[in-house]
């Protein structure tokens, strides 16, 4: 979800508006990935690297996401989504974490459609801590570190259980990842768009799955293998 800043200063606003405007998108976006039968949405909220921005803006970030998890649980609740953290939880603000915790236990009965938020995520953050974890269970002899593959990576990454998603988009006319589930997205679609964050619509949802609709994916196999299977 890239693009506020930019939003808001063409419109001479602060940037916390694009980050308010952008929440309002968070919310169509749900929307519309229920509405056109999506699953699982991931959305990159925070990253690790955000930190760096100057305080006043980390403060309002937070205190946004603090409001949207408010506002948001009921919803989130009438439309059955679990929401579901993926990130370095313990490093977020107690206040936060205590939200996400409510929220997470008030949505996790729902299998149907699950909200996934990146907060303090950062791909090769989660590669160390999942070589720590894996080194330590090595250590203990719970892990085997010769049959190793990347099922059984998985469950120490923080998407743990979720699937590898299919379709990555960026919005804002960037075209690179950011350090975003780069593990994951190693055979995912990238989709990337030139709208700004706050502008982003269910028109441009369908216009992303579209785009998808219209990909081969091949998985390192040749066209003529997928046709004969
Ligand atoms: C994305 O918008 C929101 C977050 C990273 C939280 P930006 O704030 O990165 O917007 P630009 O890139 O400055 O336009
Ligand atoms: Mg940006």
């Amino acid at each position: 979800m890239d693009g506020n800043g930019r939003w808001a200063k063409e419109r001479g606003l602060p940037r916390i508006e694009g980050h308010r405007r952008g929440a309002e998108a968070v919310k169509r976006t749900l929307k519309a990935a229920q509405a056109t039968g999506v699953e699982i949405i991931t959305l990159f909220a925070f990253s690790v690297e955000n930190w760096n921005r100057p305080k006043a803006e980390v403060d309002a970030l937070m205190g946004l996401l603090d409001r949207f998890l408010a506002d948001q649980l009921p919803e989130l609740i009438k439309r059955k989504i679990r929401l579901r953290t993926v990130g370095r939880y313990k490093e977020l603000p107690e206040h936060i974490q205590n939200r996400l915790r409510q929220s997470e236990a008030a949505t996790a009965q729902f299998t149907e459609h699950t909200l996934a938020l990146a907060l303090n995520y950062g791909a090769r953050t989660e590669v160390i801590d999942a070589i720590k974890a894996i080194a330590q269970a090595t250590q203990a002899g719970t892990v085997d570190p010769d049959t190793l593959d990347y099922d059984s990576l998985r469950p120490y990454l923080y998407t743990n259980d979720l699937p590898d998603p299919d379709l990555v988009i960026r919005t804002s006319g960037e075209a690179r990842l950011s350090n975003f589930l780069l593990l994951q997205a190693a055979y995912a679609e990238i989709y990337f768009t030139s709208v700004l964050w706050p502008d982003f619509d269910e028109s441009h949802f369908k216009a992303a799955l579209a785009d998808y609709a219209s990909r081969e994916r091949r998985y390192g196999k040749t066209a003529d293998q997928l046709q004969d299977s």
